[in-house]
């Protein structure tokens, strides 16, 4: 714009001036007003889907709200949220652990306060990210206090975690804790002497392994530990 143009609009605005006409020209070239947007084709009550699980097959979807909503045992009077599990379908390791404690139970994801930030670490130090395997919990929702799971809860959460097994399709399980691996192996014998030596459980090779929680108390068993997840990833061949 030139000097003088400027300077001229300036006067004008000073006098009142707070528009000015478009010439013929310009108005011959604006566009078209929009017609208005055609109205959206609705089928039928459309659910919102959480960003975290976008891009996951709708049948696992269907799966899943289900599960969120759960009142399969006392558990869902109680819990602030079902912790449903995270990770890739396809994930080829997947971490089984007891129940939600308090932080999972607010955030609703598994293995996120301290013993999930040393699962968290540990798999880091080894190479491996997080986000590429599966986690998940006997129990998708926190017994009061932290408590142990009762039987007649863990009968009742347990087809949710079955059928996640099947959509995941993990090359290997890795189970954590005594509750984890005496559940998934039904078996009473303690982790102590199971930890480290590949069984099957529910057609899937499975590695039983401490709960991180209990190395957090147990700081001198953090090479076993380490070593069981080593092995986990190799034969899952993230690493
Ligand atoms: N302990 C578990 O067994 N699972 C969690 O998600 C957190 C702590």
């Amino acid at each position: 714009m030139s000097r003088h143009l400027r300077r001229h609009l300036e006067l004008e605005r000073l006098s009142g001036v707070d528009f000015l006409p478009l010439s013929k020209a310009a108005l011959r070239k604006a566009p078209a007003p929009r017609p208005p947007a055609a109205p959206a084709i609705r089928t039928g009550p459309v659910a919102p889907v959480d960003p975290c699980f976008a891009g996951y097959p709708p049948e696992f979807l269907e799966f899943r709200k289900p599960v969120l909503e759960c009142t399969r045992c006392g558990l869902s009077s109680t819990r602030t949220q079902v912790v449903f599990g995270v990770g890739p379908l396809g994930a080829p390791l997947m971490f089984v652990g007891e129940a939600p404690g308090g932080d999972e139970d607010l955030l609703g994801e598994p293995f996120v306060g301290r013993a999930g930030q040393l699962l968290t670490k540990t798999l880091k130090k080894i190479g491996v990210e997080r986000g590429r395997v599966y986690i998940a919990n006997i129990l998708k929702c926190r017994p009061p206090g932290n408590r142990t799971p009762q039987p007649d809860e863990m009968a009742a959460c347990m087809p949710w975690l079955l059928k996640q097994i099947q959509f995941v399709k993990p090359k290997i399980l890795c189970g954590l804790g005594n509750i984890a691996v005496q559940t998934l192996l039904s078996s009473k014998t303690g982790i102590t002497k199971l930890r480290g030596k590949y069984a099957e459980a529910h057609g899937v090779r499975f590695l039983p392994t401490f709960h991180p929680a209990y190395i957090l108390r147990n700081m001198g068993e953090l090479p076993l530990f380490e070593a069981d997840l080593g092995t986990a990833c190799r034969d899952a061949g993230l690493i």
